[in-house]
């Protein structure tokens, strides 16, 4: 199996893993041949590549995430749902269990494995910044929570704060939160107090644990002391916060907004990487950046060279150096990005588009 850009993406082709929409309703099953309709609605939904079952990919194993895109989606239609009922001001305390519910089965599911790494391109199969967003923080932040081998329930409390880490937002009005463009001194300053509303919100007696509400009131806190609301440095911030941080960061700069084309996955790799120590707290970094596959088994990456290759294999501790069969030309050899000496200086600039 291989992952398509969307518009690389042709009729005839088999879909190799089955389509969900936002409603978690099946829109393409797994081994349907695509029609040309099909390929246009779904460019036209958002999809911004597909999984295809074909030939050329016989053998190359993809590896989807501890959260497949199937709990991703019911994940993010039960929080949109609690989310809605919020905006009166208080969260319903059923509402908060439901989603704890969905927590605990992924936090079992994960424990239940040896090692966790992240597909970053599976975030991304399907970009609704509003609609995800929340729930890529909590993959994200779950994946570093997992490697830093906290217990069950701390990796629940990180769980239960990322999925709720912006509802202050709901608090603020939309022509601030939506603005197509970049806000005023003044504008900026009333976003801010989102972190301070979400946790007055959250700590209205719907049974949340004062380290969830501090985690949420903790998300823009920076490790150098130059975030908000409290100016916090290093280990005064609550180390649920300084995950949450990272991941809602790094989910942000790869999302398209309205106003701007979300950066690449390897920008956004660079941003975090160059900000660790200050922005970041750098042992999360460490964590982060060791337990992610940017280009996971079946992506097709660009060289440096003008040449394109297939993932084929990654490499635990050089996420940007995996093993590649390459697709451009008639030879179709394997390269390792690590050990071949004529790849020494070629690398991967980003997915084949
Ligand atoms: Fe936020």
């Amino acid at each position: 199996m291989r992952y398509l850009a969307i518009n690389l993406v042709q009729e005839g082709m088999k879909v190799g893993k089955t389509i969900f929409n936002e409603q978690g309703v099946v829109l393409i099953s797994a081994n349907s041949v695509l029609t040309s309709p099909a390929i246009n609605k779904l460019e036209q939904l958002g999809y911004k590549g597909l999984l295809i079952d074909d030939e050329f990919s016989q053998g190359v194993e993809y590896h989807e995430n501890f959260v497949s895109n199937e709990v991703r989606v019911s994940l993010a239609k039960k929080l949109n749902s609690a989310l809605n009922l919020s905006s009166c001001g208080k969260i319903p305390h059923s509402e908060i269990d439901g989603l704890q519910s969905m927590l605990s089965d992924i936090v079992d599911e994960m424990l239940s494995r040896r090692e966790i790494n992240l597909n970053l391109l599976e975030l991304k199969m399907f970009d609704n910044y509003t609609y995800f967003h929340s729930v890529n923080v909590a993959v994200i932040a779950l994946a570093i929570a997992f490697n830093m081998k906290l217990k069950r329930s701390d990796m629940l409390i990180v769980g239960t704060a990322a999925l709720l880490h912006d509802i202050g937002k709901l608090f603020i009005g939309t022509e601030i939160v939506n603005k197509p463009g970049s806000l005023t001194d003044e504008e900026y300053e009333i976003m801010k107090t989102h972190s301070e509303k979400g946790y007055k919100v959250l700590s209205s007696g719907n049974g949340l644990s004062l380290k969830t509400t501090i985690s949420v009131l903790s998300h823009h806190e920076h490790y150098d002391g130059s975030g908000y609301p409290n100016g916090l440095a290093g280990e005064d911030i609550i180390l649920f916060g300084r995950i949450i941080c990272i991941a809602d960061v790094y989910d942000a700069l790869t999302s398209d907004r309205p106003y701007r084309k979300g950066c690449s996955v390897i920008e956004a790799i660079e941003y975090v990487m160059a900000n660790s120590g200050t922005l970041f707290d750098p042992k999360l970094v460490k964590i982060f950046s060791s337990k992610i596959y940017p280009f996971p088994e079946g992506a097709t990456v660009l060289l440096s060279n003008g040449e394109t290759g297939l993932v084929l294999s990654n490499n635990h501790e050089f996420c940007l150096r995996p093993k590649l069969k390459i697709t451009s030309g008639s030879d179709h050899r394997i390269v390792d990005l690590i050990y071949d000496t004529e790849y020494r200086s070629v690398v991967i600039t980003g997915l084949e588009q």
